[in-house]
């Protein structure tokens, strides 16, 4: 078998620390990491291979659990190199660093958006992309705007091959949120009532308990509008609402295409933001900072199927704790005369993310005895309990479908077109006011309407 390379871009960064790392450790620990070789770490700071793994040992194991003499062989992989983003004389030796790997070479760009455009054109006169046999994985945020998105997009399509490029969100690599195809898809119950006649409104929730931690310089240009929802949450809108079809990427495309346009006012009145107390004091931050670390907010779909329904959405840093659910809540069922309506709830399914991965139905149910009074009960399945340890991280989920050359789950350029006009205008019109709200509290009052 020809061995592949992965080369990490951003090596020493958080993203890298966080997700990247621990899920390769993870992969390899699980053996599953064999067609792939070699890690190529590149990063700014100054150090060899042994102090790079041993300095990353000591952050990985906050993320990850860590056995010395797995890891001991896992780093037996890295080889890191320093790298200044600048000098042309790096990426030539860089190409030749690999030139000994006949399989694949995977480019993995953890950096920020604003290098994307620069490393690609340093690689490519570098001769890079002679070698047929590469493929990039790109971190979100694609760019910030969807002029810079198209800027980045250009690039890339200038070497790479479409079908060898990843645009990647890793919300798509979470369990439950793949679950929410094979829910919608494969239960009639759930499938026939799955639009606006039976659903009264959907309601994403992902407060965070952290802070922004050492992401200052990247945070504070982009914020929570730009961070999550341009592509986590409009990525969850898409898949709770997109038509079933073997072309997930077009049919999500579809939706996010046509997202309703609010007008200033409206976007006004439908989206509340605010900062937390301590941001202005984090580092890499502006002392007069107008930055959102937190947006709740109401998006409607300009389409049959979704018409009226609005999707309520909310998001934030240094909240009082760190949750996801994704809340389905039906219509209330009219004219049943033997029951009190006002003992009737209306049905909810409720999405777990975190920190429980499962799913819940909420029903009504009779009370047992003579007389017809209704009760509540839940339907519940754990998937965090049944698979215990091993649900996959989504980062591991998604690193596996790299190398294997599985697109279902990474963005296409034409969903981020649709999902960064929608963004672009939001962050025109929005009222520039954040309100300051309590470091670890629930955030700014929580409006629906
Ligand atoms: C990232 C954002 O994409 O997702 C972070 O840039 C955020 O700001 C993170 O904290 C959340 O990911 P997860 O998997 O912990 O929900």
């Amino acid at each position: 078998m020809k061995e592949s390379v992965i080369v990490l871009f951003g090596a020493t960064g958080d993203l890298a620390t966080k997700k990247v790392f621990p899920a390769l450790y993870k992969l390899h620990e699980k053996e599953e990491l064999t067609k792939c070789r070699k890690i190529i770490a590149i990063g700014r700071k100054n150090k060899t291979s042994e102090e790079f793994v041993k300095d990353l040992k000591e952050k990985v194991v906050n993320y990850t659990e860590i056995e010395d003499e797995v890891y001991k062989a896992f780093s037996e992989r890295i080889k890191y190199v320093e790298f200044d983003f600048n000098d042309k004389n790096k990426y030539r030796d860089l190409t030749s660093i690999i030139s000994k790997y006949e399989g694949e070479k995977i480019l993995y760009m953890a950096t920020s958006p604003t290098y994307f455009k620069m490393i690609t054109e340093n690689l490519a006169k570098a001769k890079f992309f002679k070698y047929e046999n590469v493929k990039l994985a790109i971190e979100k945020p694609f760019g910030n705007s969807y002029k810079s998105a198209k800027d980045i997009n250009k690039t890339l399509k200038k070497y790479i091959k479409e079908k060898n490029i990843y645009r990647l969100d890793h919300y798509l690599g979470k369990s439950m949120l793949q679950n929410i195809l094979a829910l919608r898809f494969t239960n009639v119950v759930f499938e026939n009532v799955w639009n606006k006649d039976y659903i009264e409104s959907v309601l994403i929730d992902i407060p965070e308990e952290a802070g922004i931690e050492e992401r200052g310089r990247y945070y504070d240009k982009a914020g929570a509008i730009r961070d999550m929802v341009q592509s986590h949450v409009l990525q969850i809108v898409a898949l709770l609402t997109m038509e079933r079809s073997k072309n997930i990427n077009k049919s999500k495309m579809k939706i996010l295409k046509s997202l309703k346009k609010m007008k200033k006012k409206e976007i006004r009145e439908n989206m509340i933001t605010g900062q937390y107390e301590s941001y202005r004091s984090e580092k890499d931050v502006l002392d007069e900072s107008i930055v959102e670390t937190y947006v709740e907010m109401k998006i409607n779909i300009k389409n049959k199927k979704w018409k009226n329904v609005p999707f309520y959405i909310r998001t934030g840093k240094k909240m009082d704790k760190k949750k996801f659910n994704i809340s389905i809540n039906f219509k209330e069922s009219k004219g049943i005369r033997q029951f009190k309506e006002e003992e009737l709830m209306p049905n909810k399914l409720i999405i777990e993310i975190y920190p429980k991965e499962g799913i819940k139905f909420n029903m009504n149910v009779k009370k047992p005895g003579v007389l017809n009074e209704l009760d509540q009960a839940d339907m519940e399945y754990c998937e965090s309990c049944k698979y215990l340890g091993k649900s996959p991280e989504a980062y591991e989920n998604i690193i596996l479908n790299i190398i294997n050359g599985d697109k279902t789950m990474f963005t296409s350029f034409e969903e981020l077109k649709h999902s960064w006009k929608y963004i672009d205008r939001i962050i025109k019109y929005r009222n520039k006011d954040v309100g300051i709200y309590i470091d670890n509290s629930n955030g700014p009052i929580w409006k629906k309407s």
